[in-house]
């Protein structure tokens, strides 16, 4: 079936099965391979992307439900050069990605908590990253990067 959508700003029109998640879809038909698998059942928010403004994990999302809709992904954050934007500085100067499957998704949650609520409380942080699982970094440092990204986006005229 073909799926029309905003993805990152722009739209697509992709041919794809019915019965596939937004996640293969993103992966394999777009070549957007930024979007990490990590489970596949809803419980690692390595997939996750922004649905709508909404924090979704993509597993989940069969790739029809994404027709009509604005969808970002991790290749749709960055700097207006290109370059990591201030999220992504701020995992990188607090030490917050070891291995990184769980970054794409951490960084997702991040922007959604950030767009939603720029003056989360670290609870609030805290609560946002809940879908989100990192085996390697105890959390503290995506927590600063954060709350550090949010400090410095209300700082700016
Ligand atoms: S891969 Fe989607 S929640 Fe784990
Ligand atoms: S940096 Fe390895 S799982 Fe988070």
């Amino acid at each position: 079936m073909r799926i029309e959508f905003i993805l990152n700003g722009e739209a697509v029109a992709v041919e794809a099965p019915p019965d596939i998640t937004l996640l293969d879809l993103l992966r394999d038909y777009l070549n957007l391979t930024g979007t990490k698998e990590g489970c596949a059942v809803g419980e690692c928010g390595a997939c996750a992307v922004i649905k709508d403004g909404r924090l979704v994990n993509s597993c989940m999302v069969l790739a029809p439900q994404a027709e009509g809709c604005e969808i970002v992904t991790i290749e749709g954050v960055h700097a207006a050069d290109g370059g990591p934007n201030d999220l992504q500085q701020h995992f990188i100067e607090y030490g917050a990605v070891q291995c990184g499957i769980c970054i794409p998704g951490m960084i997702m949650a991040g922007e959604a908590l950030l767009r939603q609520n720029p003056h989360p409380t670290r609870a609030e942080i805290r609560l946002a990253l809940a879908g989100n699982l990192c085996r390697c970094t105890g959390y503290q440092q995506i927590v600063d990067a954060i709350e550090a990204t949010a400090k410095g986006r209300r700082a700016q005229p």
